[in-house]
């Protein structure tokens, strides 16, 4: 994996937008996977800050977001589509028939899975996915005991993922337990290029056992990324400060931070 250290969120944010703006400019059509949650509101900023300044344009661009909580309306406040819409959507020039987020509230949610895993194929694979990782080392919504293979799915979320993202919703027992998420086996087949980012100490443990693990297996989701071919991990001090002497000797590690 290729592992660029930043000192801050602000340029973790930066650098992981000039990877998106690079992707976008090389191809007339470009496919992007997205990422919710708190790491990348910060990459969206910058994304809205370019295309106000016209450095970059949405028109050619389909998206694929990695998940959304089962029963959730897209217009609720605490979707994951009300999210992307208020961080990045609505202040760009996206086609909205080109995003794609799952329909949490679809009546038949297997339904759903499939139809998302062959929207995403019919699309040619993703250009460049993001992804965060939480302090479980879940990716998306793939928890561990996920397998490297899974596909798109209903999945029962973790006690410590409910509470990590508590803070969205009104209250901890208005909270959907379940979510679609893309698999693991979905991002890793379906992607050409994969950008981690992790941001703060309690992402720390999660990043050095994603990098360390001998096994790549669902125990740590993360880890299934030491199978992809081209993963690059943006990561700010904080989250690097566990990283050992052989992972860094294993990786190729570039400093992006000053
Ligand atoms: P966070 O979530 O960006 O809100 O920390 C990341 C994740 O859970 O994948």
């Amino acid at each position: 994996m290729e592992i660029t250290l930043v000192s801050t969120y602000q340029k973790l944010s930066e650098v992981a937008a000039d990877y998106v703006q690079e992707t976008m400019k090389s191809r007339a059509h470009c496919v992007l996977g997205l990422a919710t949650g708190e790491t990348p509101v910060g990459l969206y900023a910058q994304l809205v800050r370019r295309y106000r300044r016209r450095e970059i344009s949405f028109k050619n661009t389909t998206t694929f977001n990695l998940d959304e909580y089962v029963g959730l309306r897209p217009a609720d406040e605490s979707s994951y589509h009300y999210y992307m819409h208020r961080h990045l959507f609505r202040h760009v020039d996206m086609d909205v028939n080109k995003i794609h987020i799952p329909l949490g509230a679809a009546a038949d949610l297997e339904g759903e899975c499939r139809r998302y895993e062959y929207a995403i194929e019919d699309s040619g694979g993703i250009d460049l996915q993001i992804l965060g990782i939480g302090r479980n080392g879940h990716i998306g919504f793939n928890e561990p005991g996920s397998t490297c293979t899974g596909r798109t799915r209903v999945v029962q979320l973790e006690a410590s993922t409910l509470e990590a993202n508590a803070q969205y919703f009104p209250s901890v027992q208005d909270m959907p337990h379940e979510a679609i998420s893309m698999g693991i086996g979905t991002v890793l087949e379906q992607s050409r290029h994969i950008l981690l980012l992790a941001s703060g100490a309690a992402k720390a443990a999660a990043v050095e056992k994603m990098l360390s693990a001998d096994e790549t297996t669902g125990k740590l989701p993360a880890s299934c990324l030491q199978l992809h071919p081209n993963v690059t991990c943006v990561l700010d001090y904080d989250a690097a400060a566990n990283l050992s002497d052989s992972v860094v000797r294993e990786n190729r590690v570039l400093e992006g931070g000053v």
